[in-house]
């Protein structure tokens, strides 16, 4: 031990010489290795939630940037019982290579899973991926050759659209209200690309509290959207990580349930239900498309992690993690209405919000002149962060918009980010106002022609 009491820094040298650090690669570095790189890497984006990770990992600042769940609730106690037990009686095994297609036991769990939702899948049309993340990427690119177009909300999930531009999609982003996907909105894009003489290889949502809008599909579009699936044979990806953590209103059908595992390809994943750090999500899909997801697999990872599948059997057969999501969806209702409440008292009223029924995320949006990616660095500077909405568009929108995270903070400090955020907004429209001499109400749908950006959702009743 060192004297502070921690383990030596394991980057020293066996002499105890620290390692010296590389410096940062300057342009002159990236150049010397530009010829190298692969054309695709000219598309490829940065996740912005990934970048503000770095930066939010300081203790000092407040973060209600990341998607990230509580994991101190779950019981350490059991997390040791759990993974003792493997050392003691599966050590061999969880500690070896598993199937591509992951075991049948996390299958049997991943089943009961979607069960809790009304679905019925059959194990065999299921693959267990290295989370949602990877199921997103291995469909991806089993089903995008470049240029072909993929429709998504607007706005969507920020780390979907790496993904996306990475195998050089052409992404259409649809617009989005309070009852989610605008599919009036969709049906004019799927008609404008087929008289283009074009078809989108998949229209990607996540129905249920959206990330990053906290906005639910409603159940008529729902239905809607799997009927004209089938009339222009098209692929819906159903992404549903937040479907179970509900804090009001009635749950809706998936929309792998209503399609019946035809058109839509369903992800699902235990981050946001167990834990993020085990990596384990899935795809229910058709056997051919699962085939060439499982050839795509190979090639990126082998399988998912064995231990940790390991784990999830272990803990489903203790048979209380519906307890456990109980227990969650307590403490982030809790902290929604919170989140909910400090927006009203510490933001200035020309900014409008949305009041998810579930999920981790809260959309805000702002009078347009403030932009949210200029906004971060003056939140950072008064140590609370948050994710500037354009990283949920692939056309400079959302600008005004930012994404809030209600799950990762306890109460005390959810006020207090929120409250820095306001008196931070507060300060900028206080200056606009001071400039412009004028008073200005948030921007309605109309005057943002059409309102794709923005999901519209007045503060006030
Ligand atoms: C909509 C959506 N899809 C996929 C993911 C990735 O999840 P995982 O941790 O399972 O890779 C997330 C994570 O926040 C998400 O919000």
């Amino acid at each position: 031990m060192s004297e502070s009491g921690r383990q030596p820094d394991r980057a020293a040298g066996r002499q105890g010489a620290p390692r010296r650090r590389r410096p940062h690669s300057t342009s002159r570095d990236l150049e010397r290795y530009a010829d190298l790189f692969a054309k695709r890497t000219q598309v490829m984006r940065s996740s912005a939630m990934r970048d503000l990770m770095a930066i939010t990992a300081r203790p000092e600042v407040i973060s209600l940037a990341g998607g990230l769940p509580d994991t101190s609730t779950f019981p350490a106690d059991s997390f040791a019982a759990q993974m003792t037990r493997i050392a003691q009686e599966s050590s061999a095994e969880a500690l070896q290579y598993g199937p591509t297609e992951g075991f049948e036991e996390t299958k049997a769990c991943i089943v009961e899973v979607m069960e809790a939702e009304g679905m019925a899948p059959d194990p065999e049309d299921l693959i267990v991926t290295t989370g949602g993340q990877q199921a997103i990427d291995l469909i991806t690119k089993t089903l995008v050759d470049p240029g072909d177009p993929v429709i998504c909300e607007a706005p969507t999930y920020p780390g979907a659209l790496p993904t996306f531009c990475s195998y050089e999609a052409d992404i259409h982003q649809v617009g989005t209200d309070e009852d989610g996907m605008r599919i009036d909105e969709l049906e004019e894009q799927l008609g404008a690309l087929a008289r283009a003489g074009r078809r989108p290889k998949f229209i990607y949502s996540v129905p249920s509290f959206q990330n990053p809008a906290g906005v639910t599909l409603s159940e008529e579009r729902r239905r809607r959207l799997v009927e004209l699936a089938r009339e222009h044979e098209v692929v819906v990806v159903e992404d549903n990580p937040y479907g179970l953590l509900r804090y009001d209103g009635d749950p809706q059908p998936t929309l792998y349930s209503l399609d019946g595992g035809d058109y839509v390809l369903y992800l699902g994943t235990f981050s946001k239900i167990l834990s993020p750090g085990i990596r384990i999500g899935w795809v229910a899909a058709p056997p051919p498309v699962l085939e060439k997801i499982g050839l795509g697999k190979q090639a990126a990872d082998l399988c998912t992690s064995t231990l940790t599948q390991y784990f999830v059997r272990e803990y489903f057969g203790e048979g209380r993690w519906r307890e456990y999501v109980d227990d969650l969806v307590g403490i982030y209702r809790e902290r929604r209405d919170l989140m909910l409440h400090a927006l009203e008292r510490h933001f200035p009223e020309q900014a409008q919000w949305t009041r998810p029924e579930g999920g981790l995320f809260v959309w805000a949006t702002l009078p347009d002149y403030i932009d949210t990616t200029d906004l971060l660095a003056k939140a950072l500077r008064e140590e609370v962060a948050f994710v500037p909405g354009r990283a949920a568009y692939v056309d400079g929108r959302g600008a005004a918009s930012m994404r809030l995270n209600f799950s990762a903070s306890p109460e005390e400090e959810l006020r207090e980010g929120v409250r820095r955020i306001g008196s931070v907004v507060s300060e900028q429209v206080a200056l606009y106002e001071t400039i412009t001499r004028e008073h200005v109400q948030a921007p309605s749908e109309d005057d943002r022609g059409g309102g794709a950006d923005v999901v519209p959702m007045p503060k006030r009743e």
